[in-house]
């Protein structure tokens, strides 16, 4: 049985992206389980920038890649990626559960008016209609790839939508009028064109894993931002850890492999909520500018902080990780004095483990360990190459996790990575 999930340690855009797509390079199929296009992924191949928001990063390499039940589907993003892979000149070879739900242009204007009206207190979410998709999803009044496909039940149920969610936008003070409409004709069409994409996944993947074959789970977000576990409310709406392939799939927790996590060598994140770590201004903007950190889906720029390695070894409890993939080493070259966090002060206690309560959590303190900064020769090509300092670092965050760092990504290019 070969099956490797790839799952992001922190709050997202970690660089799982890239992660994915190397790893991609071995396996016979590239599957999502969780979230929609609030993800966005960069990879560059052959001096190529490839984006993602939805597929799967295999599609670059010419992969089967499958939409899990437990992602939440944007029809017109769905298209539009499909349309821009095939004009340049790649093969899309997709297949979409029929059981995965879909978003519509109300789950947008609502999650638009839902996170103006909650300001700073809500996530700060990125407006794709995530939170009201999966929120319909549950209130099981959710509209799913199968009834997207036939016309019939298609028209009736967008119909539906438009007058149970006319009534909601009564709740708020601002009124979406101009873009509030009724959207059906859309969805018939965007129904016809991805039809031939349905997929019973749960059986492709099961079969698959039988068979031998290896098949590669890419999660969209970071554990931080986990329904359950993350930092709720500043969280998305779906379970962003290895434990939601088994749900968002259809897949026994037996039939899971390999769980690498993918962290960033600091701490990144958009929207709001607790951050211990954060950066004051000026440190901030040198490592955002440095490491080009604004959100691939919103262009908001990212808030950044030094490594929090208290989250990271809870993240790596969530998810039982076995290997570490850690990313961005090249954008901390340079800098003299490095720090990671290894606990937190609160209230004048120590804390050595994540605290359960956000509302403890925005009160810690961090308690940091500091390293002597690292400079980054081109061409490295071997762990032992590195500079001693960065080999100082890498070596501490595995003992700390005590998890082995297994790949190490020195840039944003495929082969700007390295094997431990
Ligand atoms: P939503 O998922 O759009 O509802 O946003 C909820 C929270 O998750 C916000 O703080 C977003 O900025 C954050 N978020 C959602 N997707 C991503 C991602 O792919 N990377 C980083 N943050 C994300």
């Amino acid at each position: 049985m070969s099956s490797t999930v790839v799952v992001g340690l922190q709050w997202g855009d970690e660089g799982k992206g890239k992660i994915a797509d190397y790893l991609a390079a071995s396996a016979d199929l590239v599957v999502r389980f969780n979230g929609g296009n609030n993800a966005g992924h960069t990879v560059i191949v052959d001096n190529k920038t490839y984006r993602f928001h939805l597929l799967p990063c295999g599609v670059i390499s010419g992969k089967r890649v499958l939409i899990g039940s437990g992602v939440v589907l944007d029809p017109s993003v769905t298209l539009s990626e499909i349309d821009s892979l095939k004009s340049l000149g790649i093969q899309v070879n997709l297949g979409i559960d029929y059981k995965t739900h879909i978003i519509t242009p109300y789950h947008r204007i609502l999650d638009k008016l839902e996170d103006s009206v909650q300001g700073k207190r809500g996530a700060g979410s990125t407006r794709s209609g995530i939170a009201p998709a999966y929120a319909d999803k549950y209130a099981r009044v959710g509209i799913r790839f199968e009834d997207l496909i036939n016309k019939y039940l298609i028209k009736k149920k967008m119909e539906f939508a438009y007058k149970r969610v006319k009534k909601l936008l009564s709740l708020y003070p601002i009124k979406e009028t101009s873009e509030f409409k009724d959207f059906s004709k859309e969805y018939i069409e965007y129904g016809t064109k991805l039809k031939k994409y349905g997929s019973d996944v749960s059986a492709e993947v099961n079969e698959a894993i039988d068979n031998g074959k290896s098949v590669l789970f890419e999660a969209a977000q970071g554990a931080l931002l986990d329904i359950d576990h993350g930092v709720y409310p500043f969280c998305t709406s779906s379970s962003v850890i290895a434990g939601g392939v088994c749900t968002g799939v259809g897949l026994s927790p037996k039939k899971i492999g390999k769980i690498i996590g993918v962290v960033k060598a600091y701490t990144s994140r958009v929207g709001n909520g607790p951050l211990p770590t954060e950066l004051p201004k000026k440190q901030a903007n040198y490592i955002r500018n440095k490491g080009s950190e604004y959100g691939t889906t919103t262009g908001r720029p990212r808030r950044i902080g030094w490594l929090d390695l208290v989250a990271v070894k809870y993240a790596c409890r969530l998810n039982g990780v076995d290997e570490i993939a850690l990313t961005k080493i090249d954008t901390l070259s340079g800098i003299h004095k490095i720090k990671a966090c290894i606990a937190y002060e609160y209230k004048g206690k120590t804390l050595t483990s994540y605290p359960s309560q956000p509302s403890i959590l925005s009160q810690c303190v961090p308690i940091y360990k500091e390293f002597s900064g690292w400079g980054l020769n081109q061409g490295i090509k071997s762990f032992e190459q590195l500079d001693s300092n960065c080999k100082e670092y890498i070596n501490f965050i595995s003992d700390f996790c005590q998890v082995p760092v297994s790949i190490i990504s020195l840039g944003p290019r495929r082969e700007e990575t390295i094997k431990a």
